[in-house]
């Protein structure tokens, strides 16, 4: 059966390197269903927010959460961390605790960045925060990217870097896999 996908790009950015990297990932596969899940529009987490029901971009985020049979996150790190758009995105999909949309979905985690370290610290920082929600997250595969800028044409705004294209499809590979064999512990 067909797999969907929902990505998720931790920046906001009209030129964001991290989301050229998702998009690479959806011209790499056209068996999956690939859906973009936008972080823009969603308010600050607060839970006065919660108490008449979601605001519409929250029930509308949640939904394309719940409707796909996993989630990519691609991320860039700020700080040494998680950015800020993507931990309150992750903070609204949390709620509520018992019944999240991303309790038990299959999420792996990738980042790029025009520096050294490939976002290492943030994508720790997202695996720590997505087991807390009991999310399952492909454990040991990693893509860290880093001299990014080096790596794709900032005109067409494609990735060219043919041994990150192999790496990403190797990733597509094994989270299709993972979507399938994704634990049951309950
Ligand atoms: C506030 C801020 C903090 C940053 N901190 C880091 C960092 O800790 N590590 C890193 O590799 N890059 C850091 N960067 C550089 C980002 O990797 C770079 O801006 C990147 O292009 C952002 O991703 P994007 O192209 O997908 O928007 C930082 C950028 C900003 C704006």
């Amino acid at each position: 059966m067909t797999k969907s996908i929902g990505l998720i790009c931790g920046s906001l950015r009209k030129d964001s390197y991290n989301r050229i990297i998702a998009q690479a990932l959806i011209d790499m596969d056209d068996s999956i269903k690939f859906r973009w899940i936008e972080l823009k529009d969603l308010p600050l987490f607060n839970e006065d927010l919660e108490v008449d029901g979601d605001p519409e971009s929250v029930t509308l985020f949640k939904s394309s959460v719940e409707e796909v049979d996993g989630i990519i996150i691609v991320s860039p790190e700020y700080n040494s961390g998680i950015p800020g758009v993507l931990k309150n995105a992750l903070d609204w999909a949390s709620r509520p605790t018992k019944s999240s949309v991303l309790h038990r979905k299959p999420v792996g985690v990738l980042g790029a960045t025009p520096g050294g370290l490939g976002t290492a610290s943030s994508q720790m920082q997202i695996r720590q925060i997505l087991e807390a929600m009991q999310v399952h997250v492909l454990p040991f595969q990693k893509v860290l990217i880093s001299q990014v800028h080096q790596k794709i044409d900032s005109d067409q705004k494609v990735l060219t870097d043919e041994k990150t294209q192999r790496y990403l499809q190797r990733y597509l590979q094994q989270f299709i896999h993972w979507i399938d064999h994704t634990p049951v512990l309950d």
